[in-house]
């Protein structure tokens, strides 16, 4: 049986679940506030970049489930609506921002059927959700409201939402659950297990989910320090841990730290939550997270300097990478990015490529230099940093590169690139975290 649903918000999240939707064979109206973002995904356009999904969201716009608007008046037959909005870090403040939530529920308030169920995607502040259905029972005293947390990654966002590793809702009736189970029937038949769970468990599940990763890397990150300082190496000993079935090998790469639009707001806004709550002990340990995480790039900074001079601006830095992660246009609170920045501000000559997120850099930090070639970011360069892990620079030849550069030096703050194979070609090496000559 097929629903007919609306997604309010058509951002990353919201425009890559759309279309997921569709293609189980949902009817489905995309809502957003933002007309150009409309239009452009009307024309089968994605304002993003996301492998694969262009090419299903042009599928499911021929097929005629999909469709993508600005008014809300559109979704008034839908049984089910689901909230995408963002929820960004606060100005001045480690929370998040709910304005765009609130704003959704508002907007699609007056055009709910009787009966119909509202379900907050976004990731929200625990007890949000019984905020919002005290608000939907003065404004829509016939719908409900459930919490359905997406725990999709970008660069495998399709493949996530179609094939998710579990289900969790947050429901008060036995009818949300079942209209639920409706949406999701699908992927119940390929066995995805299914979690049902009070409204604040089931957000706490996602921002749990989060911290833990976030957490697994600010460990190995915090071994790298250990390893550097000992003479040991944080790949080695990552792989020997991994063997643990109960520690596991994922999520356990060092290097410059996680970025982007969800781990570091998700778990700052976890620990202002903690606090209004009186349980701000229990996430103190957050805070040690986030720091570890932003001393790796400080830590890539202190290298170039120990490299280079304390005073950069008689050198040219060739920095590979922009995006927070390889597969993705995202430059969020990109560690790449904030370091090729860093530098930048230091006064070094900074110039900087990447595959897809050249755009997204530029809006960010207009005054840092930008090339498409590999080659030229390179050339006369003082010092190369690989500080996201595409794969073409995996398949760079060392040798090829050698020549151009001023001098061949190396720091690879993604500890993914062969490092034998770059010291032989001739080129001084750094890894984060390895003994390092
Ligand atoms: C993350 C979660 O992995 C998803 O489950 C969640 O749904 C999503 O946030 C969200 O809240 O929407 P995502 O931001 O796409 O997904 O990226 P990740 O693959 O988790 O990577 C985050 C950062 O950690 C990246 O900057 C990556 O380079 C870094 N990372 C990852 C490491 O530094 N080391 C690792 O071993 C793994």
């Amino acid at each position: 049986m097929t629903s007919t649903l609306s997604v309010i918000g058509t951002g990353y999240l919201g425009a890559t679940y759309a279309a997921c939707m569709s293609s189980l064979g949902h009817t489905v109206i995309g809502i957003d506030t933002d007309r150009e973002k409309v239009d452009q995904l009307t024309r089968g356009e994605l304002p993003f970049f996301e492998p694969g999904l262009e090419n299903l969201l042009k599928i499911e716009l021929a097929s005629g489930r999909l469709t993508f608007t600005t008014n809300f008046a559109a979704a008034t037959d839908a049984d089910v609506h689901f909230i995408c909005v963002g929820t960004p870090q606060k100005e001045n403040s480690l929370a998040a921002d709910l304005s765009y939530v609130e704003d959704a529920l508002a907007s699609i308030a007056p055009h709910l059927k009787s009966g119909s169920l509202v379900v907050g995607k976004s990731t929200v502040p625990v007890g949000t959700a019984q905020k919002l259905i005290e608000r939907l029972a003065i404004l829509a005293p016939q719908s409900d409201l459930a919490w359905n947390p997406e725990f999709t990654r970008e660069g495998f966002a399709v493949e996530d939402s179609l094939r998710p590793d579990r289900i969790v809702i947050g429901v008060t009736s036995d009818r949300a659950e079942a209209i639920l189970r409706t949406v999701y029937a699908p992927l119940l038949d390929i066995k995805t297990p299914w979690i049902r769970a009070d409204l604040p468990t089931a957000e706490l599940v996602k921002v749990a989910a989060n911290s833990f990763l976030a957490t697994k890397i600010s460990f190995i990150n915090a071994m790298a320090e250990v390893c550097e300082a000992a003479g040991g190496d944080v790949t080695v000993l990552a792989t020997a841990i991994g063997y643990d079935a109960r520690i596991g090998n994922k999520f356990l790469k060092a290097g410059i730290g996680f970025g982007g639009g969800c781990l570091p707001k998700d778990i700052r806004a976890f620990i202002a939550r903690a606090e209004e709550l009186g349980a701000t002990q229990a996430l103190e340990f957050l805070r040690d997270i986030d720091s570890i995480n932003l001393r790796a790039r400080q830590r890539v900074i202190d290298v170039v300097r120990l490299q280079l001079s304390e005073d950069l601006s008689s050198y040219k830095i060739a920095v590979l990478g922009a995006a927070y992660k390889p597969d993705s246009d995202d430059v969020r609170d990109s560690p790449a990015l904030d370091i090729a920045a860093q530098l930048h501000a230091a006064g070094a000559s900074v110039t900087v490529h990447d595959p897809k997120a050249i755009a997204n850099a530029k809006k960010r930090f207009p005054s840092l230099g930008f090339t498409e070639s590999v080659t030229e970011c390179i050339t006369d360069s003082d010092l190369v940093l690989h500080l996201t892990e595409w794969r073409e620079y995996r398949d760079l030849d060392p040798e090829v590169l050698l020549s151009l550069t001023k001098t061949p030096r190396m720091i690879d703050g993604r500890n993914a690139l062969d490092r034998d194979r770059w010291v032989s070609a001739g080129w001084k090496f750094h890894a984060l975290g390895r003994a390092n000559s």
